[in-house]
């Protein structure tokens, strides 16, 4: 009885004097650590049922909640992170590196970590560490690989904040955003060599109110790379290299495709990469459009196609449709665009015959190639200019 009523008084004390650390913590808001659902930091046990098991508490829990993973390398298959939850503010809070399996069969296709039907999940910190160089290499030699799985996917979710998390050599994309609504990136690392086969960094579709912010990505694919359906995105601050540079696209692969409207890339620096700003799509008929598009203050260091509209779009070259694109591109802005084009041609303007291009705007561009003005080629694109060109305007 007597330590009973200690114990409350010790806790009481504990309450009291630390509110918001440790014990009460995990009493008021619920912290659930992967450590006591059989988690195991070695990087070789396998820690998906510990992963699972957090998951269903933190997301059964009425109230906030939090899920621990301490530092170390956990091993984990796939894992569907799956709402709807009882509340909708659930934190994940990563100390440690959660590590695919090394041999890529294990993952199959799809998505290694998914997080479905979710409202309110924040992912802070971490390392995610796909370990797809196995993949890529059968890739690379071409005979029946899968074509394998994105580490972090949200689908279908709203109100989700990336923050500080570091994603390493996916076996597919790094970060996809497919049917969701506001969601915060921020301060994310993105890595993976600059020859791995479509390691895009992050890419958005079928959403809207997307933020990428204050972000480093090179990878093998594009930096980041916007999908039919996307609304309201806002990048900024982005270093992107290697990598395919950011792109709208590819659009028009399907007859019936929603468009991609209001996007905002500001303040990004190309690196050495294929493409700076892009917007592509493929050579066949469609409903889809691009429109209301900024890019504002972007520096290239020797990029390959530092701007480039490109509406004949056929990676491969193999299988290509022919025909003339039906995606609507129109007001596009460039503005202060600056830096150096490792090709001749450094503004690329290739747009449907049957739908030209409308309302191109560009404003103070410079670009040069081995210290002289670079080129511009413009086909079916109309627009205005203002401030200093460089290359000379084709519009
Ligand atoms: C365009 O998107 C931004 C966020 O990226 C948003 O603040 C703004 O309201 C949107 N504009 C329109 C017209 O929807």
């Amino acid at each position: 009885m007597e330590q009973t009523t200690s114990c409350v008084l010790f806790l009481a004390f504990v309450l009291l004097v630390f509110p918001s650390y440790g014990i009460a913590d995990s009493l008021t808001y619920g912290t659930y650590n992967v450590l006591n659902y059989g988690a195991k930091p070695d990087g070789n046990s396998d820690s998906t049922q510990a992963m699972v098991a957090a998951w269903t508490l933190a997301c059964g829990s009425t109230k906030a909640a939090t899920i621990y993973v301490p530092p170390g390398r956990f091993l984990l298959r796939n894992v569907v992170f799956r709402g709807q939850c009882k509340n909708n503010a659930i934190v994940f809070r990563i100390d440690g590196t959660l590590v695919a399996p090394s041999d890529y069969k294990v993952l199959g296709t799809g998505n290694w970590l998914l997080f479905e039907h979710v409202n309110g999940v924040s992912v802070y910190g971490g390392i995610l560490d796909g370990q797809g160089t196995g993949l890529w290499a059968c890739k690379r030699s071409g005979k029946g690989c899968p074509s394998g799985a994105t580490s972090l996917g949200f689908s279908n979710s709203k109100n989700i904040v990336i923050r500080g998390l570091t994603s390493l050599n996916s076996q597919l994309y790094h970060i996809v955003i497919n049917g969701c609504k506001n969601v915060k990136v921020d301060g994310v690392g993105v890595s993976a060599s600059g020859n791995s086969p479509n390691t895009d960094g992050i890419h958005v579709q079928s959403s809207s109110d997307v933020t990428v912010l204050n972000s480093r990505i090179g990878t093998g694919d594009d930096c980041v790379s916007v999908g039919p359906g996307t609304n309201n995105l806002w990048i900024e601050n982005v270093a992107c290299g290697p990598g395919h540079g950011i792109s709208i696209g590819s659009l028009g692969k399907y007859a019936e495709e929603a468009g991609v409207q209001n996007v905002t890339v500001k303040t990004v620096t190309f690196t050495g990469t294929q493409n700076g700003v892009r917007i592509k799509s493929w050579g066949r008929p469609s409903s889809g459009f691009a429109r209301n598009i900024l890019f504002q203050h972007a520096i290239m260091i020797d990029v390959e196609n530092p701007v480039i509209i490109d509406q004949h779009y056929c990676p491969d070259e193999k299988n290509c449709p022919g025909q003339v694109s039906g995606v609507k591109i129109s007001d596009v802005t460039y503005r202060d665009i600056h830096g150096t084009s490792a090709t001749e041609v450094a503004v690329k303007f290739d747009c449907s015959p049957r739908y030209p291009c409308t309302d191109i705007k560009l404003e103070d561009v410079k670009l040069t190639y081995r210290n002289q003005p670079a080129e511009a080629s413009c086909s079916n694109a109309d627009g205005t200019t203002s401030g200093f060109i460089q290359p000379s305007n084709c519009l």
